[in-house]
C-alpha cells in the first residue's frame, strides 16, 4: 500500500466517475444521492441499533438524520425509545409509514423541539466538509444541554484498506460487494460499487471525505458540540456533547 499521500487507484470494471457526486441505478427508486430504496429495504441491521441504544438513556427520544428506511430506527422503537426518522427522499420514507417521519434535506430542519438523542449514522458524516458542517449545526439545534449525538464514520484508517481489499466481498444477508472502481485522492475518495442480492444488481457511486481527529473536533466545536467517546473498537462510532472541547481521544 502506497502512503497515505498518494494517489491509490483501483479500476476493475469502469471508469472512476469524473464528477464528484453521488448516483446509483438498478431496479426501483434511487435517491438524490445515489442510494437504491429496494437495497436498502433488504439490507439487515449490523448492529447499529444496538450501539445506538448503549450509547443513549434508557428510553431517551431519537431523532436519526438521514434515516432512509427506518432500517436503524425500527429497531431502536422497539427497544423503547420515541423515535422520529428524516430523510429528503419521499421514496425511502415510504418503506416505514410505522415511524413517525419528516420528508426534509437535514441541512435546512429546524424543528421546534429537541430530543434526547440525535443519530447521524451510515457515515453521512463523512459528507463533502461544508455538508458536514451544516450538518453538524442541525445535530445541535436539535439537542438539549443534556442531550446526546451518536455518529457513524468511515473511520481514518479504513480509507486506504478500502482501495486495498478484495474487490469482491460477501457480505450478511446474501448481499456481494464488488468494488467497481476507487480512488483515493486524500481526504477523499471516489468509489463505485456494485451490490448484489439474489440476482438483483445496483451500483452506487459516491465519494467520501476522511475527517482527521483534529478536524472532527474542530467541526464538532464549530457547531457548539464536543467529542464524547468512542462507541466501537474501530473508532466508526462515537458520541458528542453540547458545549465546547478540545480533543477527540
Ligand atoms: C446511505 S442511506 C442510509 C439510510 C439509513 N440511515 C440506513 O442506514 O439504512 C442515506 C440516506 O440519507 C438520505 N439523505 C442523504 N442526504 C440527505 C440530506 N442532505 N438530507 C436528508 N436526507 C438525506 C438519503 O435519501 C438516504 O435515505
Amino acid at each position: 500500500m502506497d502512503s497515505v499521500d498518494s494517489v491509490d487507484e483501483v479500476d476493475f470494471v469502469s471508469e472512476v466517475l469524473a464528477v464528484d457526486e453521488n448516483v446509483g441505478s438498478g431496479p426501483g427508486a434511487i435517491t438524490t444521492d445515489g442510494c437504491a430504496v429496494d437495497f436498502y429495504t433488504l439490507l439487515p441491521t449490523f448492529g447499529e441499533p444496538e450501539i445506538v441504544h448503549a450509547a443513549v438513556p434508557a428510553g431517551a427520544s431519537i431523532l436519526e438524520l438521514g434515516c432512509g428506511t427506518g432500517r436503524i430506527l425500527r429497531p431502536l422503537a422497539a427497544l423503547g425509545h420515541p423515535v422520529t426518522g428524516v430523510d429528503d427522499s419521499p421514496d425511502m420514507l415510504a418503506r416505514s409509514p410505522d415511524l413517525p417521519r419528516i420528508c426534509s434535506p437535514i441541512q435546512s430542519l429546524r424543528l421546534d423541539r429537541t430530543f434526547g438523542a440525535v443519530v447521524l449514522a451510515s457515515n453521512m458524516i463523512n459528507a463533502e466538509p461544508g455538508t458536514r458542517r451544516e450538518f453538524l449545526a442541525t445535530v445541535r439545534h436539535h439537542l438539549p444541554a443534556d442531550g446526546i449525538a451518536v455518529f457513524q464514520q468511515s473511520p481514518p484508517g479504513w480509507f486506504e484498506t478500502f482501495t486495498g481489499d478484495e474487490p469482491t466481498r460477501d457480505g450478511p444477508g446474501g448481499i456481494r460487494l464488488i468494488v467497481r472502481s476507487a480512488r483515493w485522492e486524500p481526504p477523499r475518495l471516489r468509489a463505485e460499487v456494485e451490490y448484489q442480492v439474489a440476482g438483483t444488481v445496483w451500483t452506487h457511486a459516491w465519494t467520501c471525505y476522511r475527517i482527521s481527529d483534529d478536524e472532527l473536533a474542530s467541526d464538532l466545536a464549530a457547531a457548539d458540540l464536543r467529542f464524547g467517546h468512542w462507541l466501537s473498537e474501530d473508532r466508526a462510532w462515537f458520541s458528542a456533547r453540547p458545549g465546547k472541547s478540545s480533543v477527540a481521544g
